[in-house]
């Protein structure tokens, strides 16, 4: 990882008001973030782009939003009690990653030629999850090594739902904080057919919180205990996986895409490490820092959701299909995309040290703020009346800023920071000629504009609409 960039990105985050580290004051909560100001506004507008491509432009999708609390049976149904467990090794009161551990063992032997065959060994027992066996090995080596530190190795397997307790009068009840959104869509299922319209194929959408009580917290936002969550539920008939399955990945490249972040940032890979209800999958990859990680996840279900959620609430929750005359159970393909991910995605590639210039060059759409109104000279009432009429024009259809305070380059540089792709100064030819300055945040080029004309120019800049059109 590269250390140095990640610092950049963590300090800059902060001091320009996009996160913070939550409950600082009392030296903060492992992997828990706040958003700042700009933060949060960037991320409605990375929610705002998908809700748009994902719900709003289409016919055969629809959007939901449930309940972070659910019965716990939902839990039980959906196998997260049971299977949804990560594995650690523990040593007294250390827990380690196990392929890190395995890895700091190995480090002790000449691994990379006598012993390389036990290694590739257990790196494929790790792969199959046979963490009993890994332990037995491992163990072996420790006594044989006279690796004395390393003994008193336990394998821990840990749940990764936050457990929370309902009171009741009766009796204190709990269940659990959701770990993802899509139970929620599941069980909302055949509420959405007999409220709406829809017929299969089709899908329902969903962005909320998730948490996951994960014991390694990493890289920032990359790994958080609490992250946001946009995902999509496809029903489809049995037997058309393959179609859309291919569809769902060619369109959500196109959406990570149109962030214009380079495309070689992106790489598909086959998911190989399933989770319980997954039949297979397949990662879009991003490469945050200097390495490609995951960044969404396309999940074909089958029909393991509903078909368990049949089973368990014993409510008759099928689709009846009048041309065969039959009821079955609808496959699902899935969407996983955490916000958070493409947030830190476009911190990695947005942040630009050019010249000794720092500036964010975030897309324009995803800016927080579009445009800044910086009057020149503050004492001249004229001025800064015409400033504010731009203002006061402008602030009901994007998102502008008004900043008077400190000087010009100051100024400049604030926004160049929180990654604004256009300021405006205003300055006593405006009063003449009723024209301002707009000024680009990339190149830093300036051109004159006709202060009624404002509208119009940030209209066509800021317009994504194109975009949509071709794809949807
Ligand atoms: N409903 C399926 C599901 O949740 P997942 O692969 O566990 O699948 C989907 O998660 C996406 O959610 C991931 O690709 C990632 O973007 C995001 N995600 C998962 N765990 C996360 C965490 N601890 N912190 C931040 N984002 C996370």
């Amino acid at each position: 990882m590269n250390e140095e960039k990640l610092n950049l990105i963590i300090n800059h985050a902060k001091r320009y008001g996009f996160i913070y580290k939550s409950s600082e004051i009392y030296n903060g909560i492992k992997g828990v973030y706040d958003y700042g100001p700009y933060g949060v506004e960037m991320k409605n507008n990375i929610k705002e782009y998908w809700w748009n491509y994902m719900v709003r432009y289409r016919e055969n999708i629809v959007g939901i939003d449930t309940s972070i609390l659910m019965n716990k049976k939902v839990w039980i149904a959906s196998g997260h009690k049971k299977k949804f467990n990560e594995y650690f090794i523990k040593i007294k009161n250390k827990i380690y990653d196990i392929k890190k551990f395995i890895f700091l063992v190995f480090k002790h032997i000449d691994y990379k030629k006598k012993y390389r065959y036990i290694y590739n060994k257990i790196l494929l027992l790790y792969k199959n999850k046979k963490f009993k066996l890994i332990l037995k090995k491992l163990k072996l080596i420790i006594k044989y090594k006279k690796l004395l530190y390393l003994k008193n190795i336990k394998i821990k397997k840990i749940n990764l739902m936050f457990n929370t307790k309902i009171n009741s009068f009766y009796k204190d009840k709990y269940t659990y904080l959701r770990p993802e959104t899509a139970q929620g869509i599941f069980i909302n299922f055949k509420n959405i057919i007999n409220s709406t319209k829809m017929k299969i194929p089709f899908g329902i959408a969903q962005i909320g919180k998730s948490f996951r009580n994960e014991i390694i917290t990493k890289e920032f936002i990359f790994r958080t205990k609490e992250f946001e969550q946009m995902e999509m539920q496809f029903f489809i008939y049995p037997g058309e996986e393959k179609k859309w399955f291919k569809y769902w990945i060619n369109s959500r490249l196109s959406w990570h895409y149109f962030f214009n972040l380079g495309s070689n940032n992106y790489k598909i890979k086959k998911h190989t490490n399933l989770s319980h209800y997954t039949t297979y999958a397949t990662d879009i990859e991003f490469k945050f820092l200097n390495k490609y990680k995951e960044l969404e996840g396309i999940h074909f279900r089958k029909n393991f959701d509903i078909k368990s959620h049949i089973k368990y609430s014993k409510k008759k929750i099928m689709i009846y299909n009048s041309k065969i005359k039959k009821k079955y159970i609808p496959y699902i393909i899935e969407t996983s995309l955490g916000l958070d991910r493409v947030f830190y995605s476009l911190l990695c590639k947005s942040l630009i040290n050019e010249n000794n210039r720092i500036f964010l060059k975030l897309p324009y759409f995803i800016s927080p703020i579009k445009v800044a109104i910086l009057p020149l000279i503050k004492k001249d009432k004229k001025i800064i009346k015409i400033s504010k009429y731009i203002y006061n024009n402008l602030k009901y259809k994007f998102n502008v800023i008004y900043d008077d305070k400190s000087s010009i380059g100051k100024r400049y540089h604030y926004q160049d920071s929180i990654g604004t792709p256009f300021c405006i100064t205003i300055d006593k030819y405006s009063l003449i000629n009723k024209t301002v300055t707009i000024r680009y945040r990339d190149n830093m080029k300036q051109i004159r504009y006709e202060i009624d004309l404002l509208y119009f120019f940030f209209k066509k800049e800021f317009d994504i609409s194109y975009f949509f059109k071709r794809e949807i």
